[in-house]
């Protein structure tokens, strides 16, 4: 199954979807945020850098787009309480949640198991698997509400293709893509919540520079250039595509 690359909503085509993307701060979240924000959704800022949130915030605001909201969290910290307080936030403000896309997304260390540092383990697992796995279980009561929901985890080449010394990250995707095919299935029944993962391929970020520090940035594709299918996936096109993996490049 395939998904278009180069897709492009129509413009107000997400006009009255409510759409939460998390590490909204930064790269493919925020790019994938502002373009939500075009195509006329309402978009809740997830990050856990309100300076960063308010500047992403106020780009947003200057495009005359519908007003986002900003829900700051902390994957590595956050308890019961601030999933709750958020659902509960969510809940209250809009009654409905028509997207969740977990973008946010820690590298942690490129270095063989042998040296591999196990508080850093366990938090890029935390971040990168156990915390997606929360916001969904949380959220899904207001996915519910929704009459076309779209989950959307964000996929890594690592998985397809395992590397040496990716550590943590390559089991945390991994293990991500589990997730995805086990709620998929589980939500089989519910044709108005639909569950799929993409890789987005290589992208110019902080976090690409960071794996690969001798790279020339220029040749990598900027993170706005890969959200086609993120948007086909949200909008109503994607209905009745769950439970599939897809590359955006
Ligand atoms: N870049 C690539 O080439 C590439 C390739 C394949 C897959 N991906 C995946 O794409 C996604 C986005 O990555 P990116 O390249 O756009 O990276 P990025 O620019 O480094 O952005 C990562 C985002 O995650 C947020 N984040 C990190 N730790 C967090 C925490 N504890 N709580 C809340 N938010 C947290 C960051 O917040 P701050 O701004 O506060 O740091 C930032 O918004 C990730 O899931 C990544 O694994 C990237």
């Amino acid at each position: 199954m395939s998904i278009p690359k180069d897709f492009t909503p129509a413009a107000a085509s997400l006009a009255d979807r409510v759409i939460l993307v998390t590490g909204a701060t930064s790269g493919l979240g925020r790019a994938l945020a502002i373009e939500c924000a075009r195509a006329g959704a309402t978009v809740i800022l997830s990050g856990r850098n309100p300076a960063k949130l308010d500047r992403v915030y106020d780009e947003i605001a200057a495009m005359k787009a519908p007003r986002p909201a900003i829900a700051v969290l902390d994957l590595a910290s956050a308890t019961a309480v601030d999933y709750d307080a958020l659902a509960k936030s969510i809940g209250a403000e809009f009654g409905k949640l028509d997207g969740l896309v977990h973008t946010a997304g820690l590298l942690g260390d490129r270095t063989p198991l042998e040296q591999y540092d196990v508080p850093t383990w366990c938090k890029v697992l935390h971040v990168n698997l156990t915390a997606p796995f929360i916001l969904s279980q949380v959220l899904l009561p207001l996915l519910r509400k929704s009459t076309d929901a779209s989950v959307i985890f964000v996929s890594s080449g690592v998985v397809r293709n395992s590397r040496p010394f990716w550590g943590a990250y390559a089991v945390a995707k991994t293990a991500l893509e589990s997730v995805r095919s086990l709620l998929s299935q589980e939500l089989d029944g519910e044709p108005n919540i639909r569950v799929n993962s993409i890789n987005p391929g290589r992208m110019r970020t902080p976090m690409r520079a960071a794996a690969y520090p001798a790279e020339d940035a220029s040749t990598v594709p900027t993170p706005a250039s890969v959200t086609g299918p993120f948007l086909y996936l949200l909008s109503a096109q994607g209905r009745g595509t769950n439970g599939e993996y897809f590359d955006a490049q």
